[in-house]
């Protein structure tokens, strides 16, 4: 499959990696030790949207990022907010990222896991009816008993906290679930609160050279964290003028 040019500055080499040097990158030496893993994109001052949505700001390279991390992963997930205001579908990988999953002994896709306090989501949307892999949906035990039982047809709900979900609560409940290989695709409140819960391992953040001003939201929002962490730079890749990092826990 052919991918962008893309080469690493961090450390440096000189020829243009394959897909497979890519997806070697962003390989763990142990799938079965638990990894939080958040990936987003920002514009160059900041900013984590372009008239709400994050596409803007991607170039091809960031999607080939996006969907390698998506093909290593064991479960998405995603807050209820980035699911409404990105239009999320199911989550169905590439033929040939699932065939490779098939190869390396994977489901073929990884779970889709939606944080929601609400549920205010649709039973009837795409994201469960097309589903190859019946969704969860991490809410709390506060929700409403009627959209948690019409939610409960297409997808498996589970209570992680009883005000808001709680990171260390919505970990554990997919690590029972032999679910270690987390990737959260925010967006920025549940970014912030598993900062504020110290329950991030990895961030994969490609700089957008854009700059779009204005007063677009940054990744991460909501409590600030008692325990502001160093992480360590793993690698940067560059694909014309986009960076593309990944930070991981020292
Ligand atoms: N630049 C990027 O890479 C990137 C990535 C993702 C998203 N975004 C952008 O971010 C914006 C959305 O921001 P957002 O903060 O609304 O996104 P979000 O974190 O995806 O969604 C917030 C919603 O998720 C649920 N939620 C999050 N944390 C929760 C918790 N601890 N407990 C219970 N529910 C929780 C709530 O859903 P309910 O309302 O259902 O209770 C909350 O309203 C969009 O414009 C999107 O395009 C950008």
């Amino acid at each position: 499959m052919s991918i962008p040019t893309i080469t690493s500055l961090v450390p440096a080499t000189s020829e243009p990696l394959t897909l497979d040097a890519v997806i070697d990158a962003y390989t763990v030496p142990d799938r079965a030790a638990t990894t939080v893993r958040v990936n987003f994109v920002t514009s160059l001052d900041g900013g984590a949207t372009v008239d709400g949505v994050s596409g803007g700001l991607g170039r091809p390279a960031d999607k080939t990022v996006f969907d390698v991390l998506r093909r290593l992963s064991d479960v998405v997930l995603v807050g209820a907010g980035t699911v409404r205001d990105e239009g999320y579908g199911p989550m169905r990988l590439e033929v040939e990222a699932a065939a490779w999953r098939d190869d390396h002994g994977l489901p073929l896709h990884p779970v889709f896991a939606l944080v929601s306090g609400s549920l205010d989501l649709d039973p009837q949307s795409e994201v469960f009816t097309a589903a190859p892999v019946r969704p969860l949906v991490l809410t709390t035990t506060r929700a409403d008993p009627a959209r948690r039982a019409a939610l409960d047809v297409v997808a498996e709900v589970i209570d992680c906290g009883d005000e808001h979900v709680d990171p260390r609560q919505a970990i554990a409940a997919l690590e029972s679930r032999g679910l270690h290989q987390i990737l959260c695709e925010g967006g920025p409140s549940v970014f912030g609160s598993f900062i504020a819960a110290d329950a991030v391992d990895e961030l994969c953040l490609t700089i957008s050279p854009r700059l779009v001003g204005g007063d677009s939201r940054r990744i991460a929002a909501g409590p600030v964290s008692d325990t502001p962490r160093d992480l360590r730079l793993q690698h940067l890749l560059r694909s014309e003028e986009l960076l593309l990092s990944r930070y991981v826990r020292s």
